[in-house]
């Protein structure tokens, strides 16, 4: 690409930068992950110069909205404008609210199918099984949120165990997909650790919690990301006397 002629012949070497996508679509623990600390915020930043990483969270919604809503969003990115290195897909939290919220509760069977169909919304938009990542809802602890639902006037709406169920139906749907999964439900409760510390509200994450999400997520996704380029030259790199001819036809 790169002529050593002139600076006429240089410039129209020209072209679109193209910046993959990493979409992390889900409810509001999605929407919070970009807060300072945010397990969204610390991929964004690991990714700096490599990918675009999109919010794409949606508080209080649940999967039978998002597999509505996930081809409409999609459309936005099959433009050219980059390819799509990977997806998080991360709902559950609110389908698994007890049916006294029956706005948002969702059976688990139907869960479940939402999150198969989620991966063939997703494969006929050119994104496989294996740039897909499910993450199952965190677990709940029932004190703190019962106080949070008590303060808002209802009664106790999530159950641990009911979430758990629901984190389980995620682990099988994504076996069955083939698509990658990170169980939160298990890891944080796992070998008996104190799990409330990842919750701030007994639901959405503390900072321990986004620190947690962060960690194990990048452990799915950083072997896929370390094979994306850098992009735009290293500066010393640049042709300091012409910088148009290393800047405009990389
Ligand atoms: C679920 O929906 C409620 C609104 O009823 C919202 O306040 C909450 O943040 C949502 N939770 C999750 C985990 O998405
Ligand atoms: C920098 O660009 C100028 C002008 O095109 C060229 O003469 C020179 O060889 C380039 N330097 C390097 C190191 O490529």
């Amino acid at each position: 690409m790169f002529s050593h002629h002139n600076k006429e012949e240089a410039l129209p070497c020209v072209s679109a930068i193209v910046w993959p996508k990493v979409i992390l679509f889900g409810d509001s623990i999605t929407q919070f992950s970009f807060q300072p600390n945010g397990w969204g915020a610390e991929i964004a930043n690991k990714l700096a110069r490599k990918c675009d990483v999109v919010n794409r969270g949606l508080s209080g919604y649940n999967s039978r909205w998002a597999k509505i809503l996930l081809p409409r969003l999609l459309e936005t990115h099959n433009s050219n404008e980059g390819h799509i290195a990977a997806v998080t897909v991360f709902f559950g939290a609110n389908d698994s609210a007890l049916k006294g919220k029956p706005q948002q509760h969702v059976p688990l069977q139907e869960y479940s199918e939402n999150m198969k169909e989620l991966t063939k919304i997703l494969a006929s938009a050119g994104v496989e099984p294996d740039k897909v990542i499910f993450i199952t809802p965190p677990p709940i602890h029932e004190p703190a949120w019962e106080k949070e639902c008590i303060l808002k006037g209802s009664a106790l709406n999530r159950l641990n165990a009911v979430a758990g169920q629901y984190a389980q139906a995620c682990v099988e749907a994504a076996g069955q997909c083939g698509v990658n999964v990170l169980d939160l439900w298990t890891l944080m409760q796992k070998d008996g650790q104190d799990y409330t510390e990842y919750l701030s509200d007994g639901l959405h994450l503390s900072q321990k919690g986004n620190q947690f999400v962060s960690e194990h997520l990048w452990r799915l996704l950083q072997r896929r990301m370390e094979e994306l380029p850098f992009i735009l030259p290293y500066w010393a790199d640049v042709n300091a006397t012409s910088p148009e001819t290393t800047l405009l036809c990389d």
